[in-house]
């Protein structure tokens, strides 16, 4: 178990104090979010890809997702592009005014409308333009650049060692390896194997990614990766507890309750009125286990009355 004064690893200079990180997910991990999966232990908190693109054109799309919470920090800003050029001018034009503590390389997003311009996973068939992105940003800013991969295009194309040293041999100062090509997409079992062998092969640290849904499932990518630290994401969503190292069972109503309305109320600070609706995904994760009937569940997650939401929970989650 980590304990919050020797760090688990360094990033760069940068130490870090514990073990788990929530895995960025495009519109999961939020403002609101991050700062519930901080509180209970995640180790970094990483954005939501930022489109170097959006940036560029000045699209007021991606602002709400460069907020934070200063409790936040080590923070990790995630940018998403196909040339390096451009992403090293989206970053100059808001890590001075953001500075994050880490900035990464999303090199895994899996999407069709990223890889068909290049970006995401689809630059790992571009090792040259890794290259070039690691190079530029590293030479740029002080903050450690980190990338995020996946074990390659498909599986004729297992080139994740190569990636990786590409990775470290231009200055990245960490990789996190989800265990799935692009081709897989969130499909079939992430493999761990390779995870241990990018371990291996590197000096900087390597997080170990994909299907780590449980507390034993954390020692057990450890122990077979010898991965310095494990991103949790789908799993996360319902079970944020599990940065406490608590499976979902182990969590007692009382504090899944209390959660859940400490989460709905800064949803509603965060996005206003459409909070309500935008904290479906989560109220339907944390309510899972409860096997309520199907009426029950429809009319919750139908509502966008505040006042009923808490209500229902309340009558769900407090013992008669
Ligand atoms: C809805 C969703 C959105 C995601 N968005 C991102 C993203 O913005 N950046 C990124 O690097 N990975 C993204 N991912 C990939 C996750 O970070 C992670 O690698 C993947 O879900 C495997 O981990 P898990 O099995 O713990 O969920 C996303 C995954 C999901 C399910």
């Amino acid at each position: 178990m980590p304990n919050n004064e020797t760090p688990e690893f360094k990033i760069g200079n940068l130490p870090i104090y514990g073990d788990l990180i929530l895995a960025p997910m495009d519109g999961i991990t939020d403002k609101p979010f991050r700062s519930l999966c901080r509180k209970l232990g995640s180790a970094i908190s990483v954005t939501e890809f930022i489109n170097a693109l959006d940036v560029l054109t000045h699209h007021h799309r991606y602002h709400h997702r460069l907020a934070f919470d200063p409790a936040q920090r080590p923070l990790s800003l995630q940018f998403l592009g196909d040339h390096a050029e451009q992403i090293l001018d989206a970053a100059w034009q808001i890590v001075p005014k953001i500075q994050p503590d880490i900035i990464d390389i999303n090199l895994g997003c899996q999407s069709k409308n990223v890889t068909s311009r290049g970006a995401g996973a689809a630059l790992l068939k571009t090792p040259e333009k890794i290259a070039k992105i690691f190079r530029l940003m590293t030479d740029a800013f002080d903050q450690p650049i980190t990338g995020k991969i996946r074990l390659g295009w498909n599986d004729d194309n297992l080139n994740y060692l190569h990636v990786a040293k590409i990775i470290q041999d231009n200055g990245g100062a960490m990789v996190a390896v989800h265990g799935r090509t692009r081709r897989q997409a969130y499909r079939g079992d992430a493999r761990w194997a390779p995870i241990r062998e990018v371990k291996q092969a590197l000096t900087i640290p390597v997080i170990g990614n994909g299907d780590v849904r449980t507390v034993a499932d954390i020692e057990r990518i450890k122990a077979q990766t010898g991965c310095d630290g494990v991103m949790i994401g789908r799993a996360a969503v319902g079970n944020p507890w599990i940065f406490s190292r608590l499976d979902r069972e182990q969590v007692p109503p009382e504090l899944v309750h209390q959660t859940i309305i400490q989460h709905f109320k800064q949803m509603l600070e965060f996005y206003g009125e459409r909070g309500v609706i935008t904290f479906r995904k989560y109220l339907k994760a944390y309510l899972k286990p409860y096997a309520l009937p199907r009426e029950t569940l429809l009319e919750l997650l139908k509502s966008k009355e505040p006042e009923f939401v808490r209500s229902r929970v309340a009558d769900i989650l407090t013992p008669q």
